[in-house]
């Protein structure tokens, strides 16, 4: 069954917009890092002159590593809440509410010189986390559930590469003759505000999700109306009746809770799969590389290396959740995913200036001993997902699962992992 993959002009625009929210998230993880000095002094500045006495060197790393790491405590809370905007608001007008947190971040970030508060900037921090959490939760929703099927691989790397843009351009904002410097940190920081901005004049002209209008609000005729429109053809039986199926799915499948996913054996290797590879995106040292003693050479060094990983395992984990569990699960699997991404991201921004101190530049053998562990983890555990279909993925599993409890049975289980199975 091959599906009509036309890129139109509809499909585009939509997908190009949605992305700003991937940007948005890459920025607010970049941006941190370049200004580092400065804030820091911004702190101590701010700290004598309040109290008098002269920061210790303790409270600042402890003041510095939150201001990094709770942004990753709001995106923990921002990725949990997903589920709550996207079924009751749609995909697109969820997009739409978070860039509020946007705004509301980027003022406090931008203000809290002016106010000599560095409350301020770790509030809006956390803001900007709880935005980035929801945004990369409904970003790759709204992509996949636009594209058809044919193309929803190629357009869903576009989510990561929003990404990596936006840590890309934080870096330049971040040089210290554009904006990492003394006088215009706040705007490096509260430069968010635009692509916000940007978001919202173009998202009203989007079309809202099909299957979102299709499954949750049974508006049939208003699916196909804006499928007709996204595929550029009349004939999009073929995604109407995919979706006929999959709502069908969803009602003889029950709904997964959180521990039944970690109970079950047939679940219980693909969530620590799923789980895995989020650690191993974070661990790696995706969103720690970018680092203050770096020139401007080391800065196309480190950028190559993220963008290198980026197109290379960096996607994976997003996407390969929604894919490696059905309808009854997939909503507790991304919760868990989810969790898990933002915990170790927490976890590489709160520890990384304490390993740093002790390891000095070193600190990136730790990181590229852990890539390699978990290149050979990916290898050897997680399937092949090209051009299976869901059904077919989780009977690798269930199969797997079957094989561990009946040790008679032939090992082939590396085949059906790996795709490698015969009858594809
Ligand atoms: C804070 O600033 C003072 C004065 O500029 C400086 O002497 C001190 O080393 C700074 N403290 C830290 C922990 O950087």
């Amino acid at each position: 069954m091959e599906t009509k993959s036309k890129v139109t002009p509809q499909l585009m625009m939509a997908v190009g917009t949605a992305v700003i929210g991937s940007f948005q998230f890459g920025y607010n993880t970049g941006v941190i890092n370049a200004p580092q000095n400065i804030i820091e002094s911004f702190y101590n500045e701010t700290w004598s002159s309040r109290f008098s006495e002269p920061i210790s060197r303790t409270t600042l790393t402890a003041l510095w590593s939150l201001s990094v790491a709770i942004f990753s405590v709001g995106g923990m809370f921002g990725s949990f809440s997903v589920g709550l905007f996207v079924n009751r608001f749609g995909r697109r007008n969820s997009m739409l509410m978070a860039n509020v947190l946007s705004f509301i971040a980027a003022a406090f970030m931008g203000f809290s010189k002016l106010a000599s508060s560095f409350e301020m900037l770790i509030t809006g921090r956390l803001i900007v986390g709880l935005y980035s959490g929801l945004s990369t939760g409904f970003v790759p929703i709204y992509v996949e559930e636009i594209s058809p099927t044919g193309l929803r691989g190629a357009l869903g790397t576009l989510h990561q590469l929003g990404v990596v843009i936006g840590i890309l351009v934080a870096q330049i904002f971040g040089i210290e003759s554009i904006m990492g410097n003394a006088s215009l940190w706040p705007l490096l920081l509260g430069f968010t505000l635009l692509p916000a901005f940007l978001q919202c004049v173009l998202l009203p002209l989007c079309p809202e999700s099909p299957r979102y209008l299709f499954i949750n609000c049974n508006e049939e005729s208003k699916a196909c109306s804006i499928l007709v429109k996204l595929r550029g053809t009349d004939e999009v039986n073929e995604d109407m009746q995919e979706m006929r199926e999959e709502s069908q799915q969803m009602m003889r499948e029950k709904k997964v809770t959180i521990p039944e996913l970690f109970r079950s054996p047939n679940y219980r290797q693909p969530i620590f799969v799923a789980i895995m590879l989020q650690l191993s995106q974070q661990l790696s040292g995706i969103n720690a590389d970018q680092h203050r003693w770096m020139s401007y050479v080391s800065t196309v060094a480190i950028f190559s290396f993220v963008a290198f990983f980026e197109i290379g395992p960096g996607p994976i984990p997003w996407f390969i959740v929604a894919e490696l569990f059905s309808q009854g699960p997939r909503p507790a699997a991304i919760a868990v995913a989810g969790f898990s991404n933002w915990s170790a991201n927490f976890l590489v921004g709160m520890s990384f200036q304490y390993v740093e101190q002790l390891c000095g530049p070193y600190v990136f053998i730790i990181f590229t001993v852990l890539l390699l562990g978990f290149y050979v983890f990916t290898y050897f555990k997680v399937p092949e997902t090209k051009g299976r279909t869901f059904d077919e993925i989780a009977a690798g599993f269930c199969e797997s699962a079957s094989q561990r409890a009946d040790k008679y049975s032939a090992p082939k289980e590396f085949n059906t992992l790996r795709g490698d199975d015969p009858d594809l």
